[in-house]
């Protein structure tokens, strides 16, 4: 059921039920992360495995001293900056936080989403809230409250609708290695804007992320479509029938063939807006039942890093 009753999906909360809720960044599938069978709730609904950590969404700074400790200053000069908002931290974890919600590790990934109602549910229970994506494991993640009804249907009592999602792709995930950040995850936050505010961040490639981040799987954030990514689509598309493949641009081309559909993230070739209409618009193109997505790689720059990142990943599906 999708509801805007806040009141309600704290009643669901307090019960032990899932909700899914919105945030800034995409729909997240919360659970009091204090509860063991809440977070087992959480796993069976994904269809996803333990192994894999969840994100503590807290309602603000004031609460990283009940969940963290050991916090390198690095740390407090980022969520200073930027909670709340799309920055996931790693930090040494407090023994309250269960195993199941840290995947057994010794760190927790904890962040304080910026959406308005998100953080007035989370000012009304007294427990943070453990949330992956409210999608089903390696699939595409939800930045509307209907695309986490077509996803998960009955498996959720109550989705709560905040609107479409306002900055449409994951946080940016950091931890810390002797005290200096290193970005698991690109997303929301660019990492030239990381550097303005803490100087120069170290960025995991996909081989380094196993063992610090097992859930980061390659094989996530794909669409039903077949997706192939590429630098210069009026060359790929040479091997592909133009009539069943759509382009997913940046800004509109006029050099594909005569009859081939596209779809433009950005006209004003914006990143920023181009991350925000991502997910929404490979939900789109898997509606309509195409044979393939041939996806322009983006700028290495700004958030045209994190798009690119989710492309790839994407990409991947098929191997
Ligand atoms: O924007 C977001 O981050 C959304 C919203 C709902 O907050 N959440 C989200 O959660 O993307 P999820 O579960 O789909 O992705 C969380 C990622 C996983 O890849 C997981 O491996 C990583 O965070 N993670 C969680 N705890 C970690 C830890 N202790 N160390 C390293 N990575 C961790
Ligand atoms: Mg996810």
């Amino acid at each position: 059921m999708i509801s805007t009753n806040i009141e309600e999906a704290a009643r669901l909360l307090m019960e032990g039920q899932v909700v899914a809720i919105p945030t800034e960044t995409v729909y997240g599938l919360a659970g009091n992360a204090f509860s063991e069978p809440a977070l087992r709730k959480i796993f069976s609904v994904k269809q996803r495995p333990h192994f894999n950590p969840l994100i503590v969404h807290i309602a603000s700074a004031d609460m990283l001293p009940a969940i963290a400790s050991d916090i390198p200053e690095k740390a407090k000069i980022l969520a200073d900056a930027f909670w709340p908002g799309p920055l996931t931290l790693v930090l040494p974890k407090n023994p309250i936080v269960p195993n199941l919600v840290t995947g057994g590790k010794p760190t927790v990934a904890v962040r304080v989403p910026n959406h308005p109602m998100s953080l007035a549910l989370l000012r009304s229970i007294p427990f943070p809230l453990a949330a992956p994506s409210a999608n089903l494991f390696g699939s595409l993640s939800p930045t509307r409250a209907t695309h986490v009804e077509a996803g998960l249907g009955n498996l959720v009592t109550m989705v709560l609708d905040g609107g479409p999602c306002e900055k449409g792709i994951e946080s940016t995930i950091v931890g810390f290695v002797y005290g200096e950040p290193v970005v698991y995850r690109l997303g929301s936050i660019s990492l030239e804007e990381l550097s303005m505010v803490v100087g120069e961040v170290t960025l995991l490639t996909r081989d380094q992320h196993a063992p610090p981040a097992p859930g980061m799987l390659d094989k996530h954030y794909a669409p039903k479509t077949k997706l192939i990514l590429c630098d210069l689509i009026s060359e790929e598309i040479k091997n592909h029938d133009p009539l069943k493949t759509v382009a997913l641009v940046l800004q509109k081309r006029d050099d594909l063939p005569e009859g081939m559909e596209q779809v433009a993230l950005s006209d004003k070739a914006d990143l920023d807006e181009a991350a925000s209409r991502l997910y929404d618009c490979l939900h789109e193109l898997d509606k309509q039942g195409w044979g393939l997505i041939l996806a322009e790689r983006m700028p290495d720059i700004g958030l045209g890093r994190s798009i690119n990142d989710r492309l790839e990943r994407a990409a991947k599906q098929d191997e």
